[in-house]
């Protein structure tokens, strides 16, 4: 396994590449496949983080993987400071998707505050749907369908904005999404 650079916005290439919409994978899930996602899931947890989208490893494939720990269906207050970019995991939960599509999304909305590996140290409350219904294809290709709420439900909605080129910031004000840039660029020509 080789752990890859995580392409973060206050670089102007990556953030070119960022915007990207990915493209399906196509023909099935191979070994190829899993062995990016292998990588992803060791670049995540290194990082560490809680879910990771192929393109922020500059790979525009629709593929994601994401590790809640046991938080997986705990219930959520905004307050709740685990938010990705600083996640502590305590039991290894890994999930992988190819090729994620939501179905379904509910009215009730939730709020929570939201962070990602390619605008590190940047964390903004954003609202998305409480819980949504999706269909993905698994590490082994096989098709699966399920109702994520809670952490999971943020976290696979945040992760697919990813394969249409979204970040979190984007959500936000122009004002505040600009700021979060500046921080983050400032924050990298001091390191
Ligand atoms: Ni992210």
């Amino acid at each position: 396994m080789t752990l890859r650079r995580i392409l973060t916005v206050d670089n102007a290439a990556d953030l070119a590449v960022l915007k990207r919409i990915s493209t399906p994978v196509e023909g099935g899930v191979t070994d190829e496949h899993r062995a990016l996602m292998d990588d992803m899931l060791e670049t995540m947890y290194a990082a560490p983080g809680i879910g990771l989208a192929a393109v922020q490893v500059g790979v525009d494939q629709r593929i994601i993987v994401m590790d809640l720990g046991d938080r997986d269906v705990a219930p959520l207050s905004v307050n709740d400071d685990t938010a990705e970019g600083e996640a502590e995991i305590a039991q290894r939960n890994p999930r992988y998707f190819v090729n994620p599509e939501i179905t379904w999304k509910s009215e009730e909305l939730f709020t929570y505050e939201e962070g990602c590996l390619s605008v590190p140290e940047i964390f903004d409350a954003v609202e998305r749907p409480a819980r949504v219904k999706l269909r993905y294809l698994n590490y082994q290709g096989q098709p699966v369908e399920e109702e994520a709420s809670g952490m999971y439900a943020v976290c696979i909605q945040h992760e697919m904005d990813h394969l249409e080129g979204v970040l979190f910031i984007d959500h936000l004000s122009r004002l505040k999404r600009d700021r979060a840039i500046s921080k983050v660029k400032k924050a990298a020509r001091a390191a």
